[in-house]
């Protein structure tokens, strides 16, 4: 198949985005796939209501069956056509959509059972990326769109990544450049009484940003602790599986700075080629290897957008080993740390004062 590139501004209010947009909402209606920036990662949409759309998604990244996808709306209300909506929702969707937010209601049948992988609830998006939100809304269809990656590795942040996953496999590909967020939407489930809700995939809207709403905030333990995703029942089917994984082993620290930078100074001494996954600020610490900066200590949203960037970058350019240090597991960082732990296969090294 051969795949369209296709550059837009990003801004929906261009004639020639407009143009653009009108065309991928042809392809998607007539059951055929694209390739679309979000605010979060690059998704891979196709229509929500046709089953042969979904099984296409599936085979293009070699997706596992039984992982659900997440249908994405132009507005919060539509979701009344293809779920059974309640309170909560309403009150969660007026704070945080349009945004980087999946709430998880029951589903309506007019969604195959396909898209859901055989559940029979959906996760409903609303993005606010300009481009998204206009595809979505000329198409007149909701939009399936798992990230646009070749399952088990890391999301796509920008097209190029989109380009080297997908070429070949899908009709369209947007360019739209680089996403905002750079990690997938935060994943909620509501609590059947309305009193609250459990997050089961952490991303830009944190459990304290979703307490302004939601009486009671629960993290599904899988989230803190990925190893335990494929013993405990998963609530979210994606999160078994192995996940952000670059081709490099990723070799994940839990320990103070100092000890860390020692660490990698001797482990690394018998690898050809390493990278770093370090702070701007302590880059010049290290005596060899390639410095993934992940921006200035302590800044959570740019590590965030940067992450996924850095473990496909490690291998473009042929890394062996990438270590990392063990970032917190709460508030802005939770999202990342789910995700590097993944990278690293759910395996810590703890040290202590070693050195
Ligand atoms: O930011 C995002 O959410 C991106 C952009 C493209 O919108 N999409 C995305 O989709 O990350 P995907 O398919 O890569 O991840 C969807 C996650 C999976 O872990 C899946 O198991 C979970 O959401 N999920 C989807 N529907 C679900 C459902 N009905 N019940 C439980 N988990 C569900
Ligand atoms: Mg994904």
């Amino acid at each position: 198949m051969n795949t369209e590139f296709l550059k837009i501004s990003g801004r929906a209010d261009t004639p020639a985005d407009d143009e653009i947009l009108l065309r991928a909402a042809d392809v998607i209606r007539r059951g055929g796939l694209v390739a679309i920036p979000t605010e979060t990662v690059y998704g891979l949409a196709g229509s929500a209501f046709l089953a042969e759309s979904a099984e296409k998604i599936y085979s293009a990244k070699g997706r596992p069956a039984d992982n659900p996808l997440i249908v994405h709306i132009a507005y919060p209300e539509d979701a009344e056509k293809i779920a059974y909506t309640c309170d909560l929702y309403y009150r969660l969707a007026e704070r945080f959509m349009p945004g980087p937010l999946t709430i998880i209601l029951p589903k309506k049948d007019i969604i195959p059972d396909t898209v859901t992988a055989g559940l029979d609830s959906v996760g409903i998006r609303c993005p606010v990326h300009p481009a998204a939100h206009r595809l979505i809304e000329v198409s007149g269809h909701p939009i399936a769109a798992p990230s646009a990656n070749r399952s088990g590795i890391p999301s796509p942040t920008n097209a190029e990544h989109v380009r080297a996953d997908m070429d070949g496999r899908i009709d369209m590909i947007l360019d739209g450049g680089e996403c905002e967020i750079g990690l997938e939407s935060t994943v909620i489930k509501l609590e059947a009484d309305g009193s609250g809700c459990t997050i089961l995939r952490p991303g830009a809207v944190t459990a304290d940003m979703l307490s302004e709403v939601c009486p009671k905030v629960t993290i599904s333990r899988a989230v803190i602790e990925p190893s335990l995703a494929n013993e405990i029942k998963p609530e979210s089917p994606g999160m078994k599986y192995k996940h952000y994984a670059p081709t490099a082993e990723v070799v994940l620290i839990d320990a103070p700075e100092e000890v860390f930078v020692n660490y990698v100074r001797m482990d690394a001494e018998s690898i050809r080629r390493y990278g770093v996954l370090t702070p701007t600020e302590t880059a010049g610490s290290f005596d060899g290897g390639v410095m993934l900066l992940l921006g200035p200590r302590g800044d959570a949203k740019e590590a965030s957008r940067r992450l996924f960037t850095l473990l496909r970058r490690a291998d473009e350019m042929e890394l062996e080993k990438v270590y990392a240090l063990l970032p917190p597991a709460d508030g802005e960082y939770l999202a990342y740390y789910n995700r590097i732990v993944r990278a690293a296969g759910c395996k810590v090294i703890k040290l202590g004062n070693l050195f």
